[in-house]
């Protein structure tokens, strides 16, 4: 890890109202210390503008998008329209969107192309399920996903994060040392894509205070994306802490 500027992204999936959003906002920046982590709020579409006008130094992004740039798609939301309220990033091939919304590997991809084309930052999700990890598929797993996501593109600015399906809201971790491999076999796999580029790697799945430290720890993980424990403010400002400690 980049020990001085870790990145560290909150999704808050679907929860918070207006209300419990600035209630979090301002015990959160009561408690963040002056942090040299890059700190990202991913909350859901309604909260984003207050989010985006409370920010100090935070990020504020998007938890989708959708594939087209215009068109008669009842209740879905352009990446042009997230550049107008000023969000910087959208997470992009979450699992939950793979496995509950039909985010194909096609839409995956077509959906970072609206990322880039209107100039956000794409933060590209990608994670085996236990059956794919236990067959012993993970690197096909995250070859396949990074592969057709970035096919016939290469973004300057890119982050990637490793989300096992496992992991993910079910409170079991995975060690920093497994990890830390998979974070290993994405870069060199970047590596043979783009050459030496620079992009980060984040960990997500049951990241908590208590098991950000040993995270942080690893070389290979440049921050964390989090879900469940990023809804309490103070847990949140915990795992900060923890990568910058
Ligand atoms: P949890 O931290 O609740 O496991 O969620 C991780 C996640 O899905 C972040 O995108």
């Amino acid at each position: 890890m980049d020990q001085k500027n870790p990145i560290i992204v909150a999704n808050w999936k679907m929860y918070k109202t207006d209300l419990d959003a600035k209630v979090y906002l301002q015990e959160f920046f009561e408690l963040l210390p002056k942090t040299s982590a890059r700190v990202l709020i991913a909350p859901p579409f309604t909260t984003i503008r207050d989010v985006v006008k409370s920010r100090q130094y935070i990020e504020v992004g998007a938890q989708n998008v959708h594939e087209e740039s215009v068109g008669a798609f009842t209740g879905e939301i352009s990446a042009m329209m997230l550049r107008s309220i000023s969000a910087s990033f959208v997470i992009c091939g979450h699992s939950e969107r793979r496995r509950l919304f039909n985010d194909t590997e096609e839409r995956v991809h077509l959906k970072l192309k609206q990322i880039l084309l209107n100039g956000l930052l794409p933060i590209l999700c990608v994670g085996e399920t236990v059956s794919e990890r236990e067959a012993g598929q993970t690197e096909k797993v995250l070859t396949r996903q990074i592969e057709s996501a970035l096919f016939r593109l290469r973004p300057s600015n890119l982050i990637l994060a490793y989300e096992p399906v496992w992991a993910i809201g079910t409170g079991k971790t995975a060690t920093p040392e497994m990890a830390a491999d998979v974070h290993g076999f994405c870069r060199d796999l970047l590596k043979k894509l783009w050459g030496d580029v620079k992009v980060p790697i984040l960990y997500g799945g049951s990241v908590t205070p208590e098991t950000a430290t040993a995270l942080a720890a690893k070389p290979e993980i440049d921050g964390a994306l989090v879900g469940g424990a990023s809804l309490d403010a103070a847990k949140f400002v915990q795992i900060i802490k923890g990568f910058t400690s």
